[in-house]
């Protein structure tokens, strides 16, 4: 498969900054590739969010709400019980609509502790990890026998089918075919798109969209629990004493939040290393190129809280019913460009997968699959020889990412 014409054909790797082609080249600003992602997916509102960062670490917006662009600040607001997740402004005004008013993103308190408890074991290390494994076993030789062949390959559908593939499973389908797996990650990918950087609640069409969706999802889900075979994630839930209702809603949030965030975010570190001209050598490296492409990338760009007491961000008061703003994004640009070899402060760890209570309960899958995923690509010594960045989308990303291995 060839790049077709309009998509954006790659040079060769960039020399290192401080060559000086690399100065004079430079000189007249250009947008590097993951800037040209947030502006393809928010015209608007990316400037816009980038230019609050110069004002200050947290700034209150007449009609956004009061906005963190700082790490320390934002991790205070994540670990502070007075922000909360389930009041006016917060997830659960956009979430609870169609998912209802527990699965995990819109509790709080004793009943979000108790399920995350019993959730828990499913993410175990050594249990995603066979998931991963089973699931992407036959996908990645695929898509390695192509690599060896030759081929051009769109590494961004063949991560939509993969990330698809694994919340098909985890979900509680059996077998998934890479069709299945497609149109699955399009249904999920529609329901995210619904969303925008101000969206603070989704329009009653919206909702009767979605919950059709997250219907078949449920069913699916509760067919699985039904079975309650113990080697499905599903049958687990029931095992570990989760009621039906908990499983269903607990399937429709993985599949809001696991698919689109694994999904987008390996052609844009593929994209990254490439761009640098890095290739990691070994598993630590690799896991340190990982943490710090989702630093430059941020999956999720930004989180929100909801004020439930009379508290302070940084210096700035707030009041019950103010709306908290944390811009990831900024918080983590702030400490420089991408750079594989750069040590993360203690204030930054692990942001862009949240902190405290709320903290990304995915993060053992993400990087499982992230990690199975990049290991096969990079060791077929690949390039990146085309790219289209997506437009009208959530989460920025690649339309295209087009890779070739090349003779090491
Ligand atoms: C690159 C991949 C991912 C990123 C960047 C990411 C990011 C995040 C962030 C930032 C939060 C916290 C939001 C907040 O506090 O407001 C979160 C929560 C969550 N994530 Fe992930 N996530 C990823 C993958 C996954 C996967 C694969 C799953 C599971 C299938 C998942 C399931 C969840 C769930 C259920 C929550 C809510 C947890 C709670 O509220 O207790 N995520 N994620």
């Amino acid at each position: 498969m060839t790049p077709p014409a309009g998509a954006r054909r790659d040079p060769a790797p960039r020399p290192a900054a401080g060559h000086k082609a690399a100065r004079a080249v430079t000189r007249r600003w250009s947008p590097d590739h993951e800037t040209r992602l947030y502006l393809a997916a928010h015209p608007v509102a990316y400037p816009l969010m980038r230019l609050l960062a110069r004002l200050g670490p947290v700034v209150r917006v007449p009609g956004v709400g009061v906005v963190v662009n700082d790490a320390a600040a934002a991790r205070a607001v994540l670990l502070d019980e007075r922000f909360r997740k389930d009041g006016p402004g917060s997830p659960g005004d956009l979430w609870t609509p169609v998912l209802g008013p527990s699965v995990l993103l819109n509790m709080e308190g004793e009943a979000h502790a108790a399920l995350r408890r019993r959730l828990a074991p499913l993410f175990a290390p050594a249990q995603v990890a066979s998931l991963v494994s089973q699931v992407l076993q036959a996908p990645l030789a695929a898509l390695s026998a192509r690599l060896a062949r030759g081929d051009t390959v769109d590494l961004v559908d063949e991560m939509r089918l993969m990330a698809g593939a694994v919340i098909c499973r985890l979900i509680g389908m059996g077998e998934v075919s890479p069709d299945d797996a497609r149109a699955l990650f399009a249904d999920g990918e529609r329901i995210v798109s619904m969303v925008s950087l101000r969206s603070r609640r989704l329009s009653a069409r919206q909702i009767s969209a979605a919950r059709e969706v997250l219907d078949r999802v449920g069913a699916i889900a509760a067919a699985a629990y039904a079975r309650g075979e113990e080697t499905t994630v599903m049958g687990r839930m029931r095992s570990l004493g989760l009621s039906e209702a908990e499983a269903r809603g607990a399937a429709g949030a993985f599949f809001l939040t696991g698919t689109e965030t694994v999904a987008t975010f390996v052609p844009r570190l593929v994209a990254l290393l490439h761009d640098a001209g890095v290739r990691p050598d070994g598993p630590e490296h690799l896991d340190r190129a990982i943490e710090e492409a989702m630093r430059v990338t941020t999956p999720t760009p930004v989180m929100l809280r909801s004020v439930a007491a009379p508290a302070r961000v940084g210096r700035v008061p707030v009041r019950p019913g103010d709306r908290v703003l944390i811009a990831t994004h900024n918080c983590a640009r702030a400490y420089g460009p991408f750079d594989p070899a750069r040590t993360h402060p203690q204030e930054l760890r692990r942001l862009w997968f949240g902190a405290g209570p709320h903290f990304c309960i995915g993060y053992p899958l993400a990087l499982a699959e992230t990690r199975a995923v990049a290991g096969v690509v990079l060791s077929a010594h690949v390039r990146v020889v085309g790219r289209k960045a997506a437009r009208g989308v959530l989460i920025p990303t690649y339309h295209h990412l087009w890779i070739r291995a090349v003779p090491p």
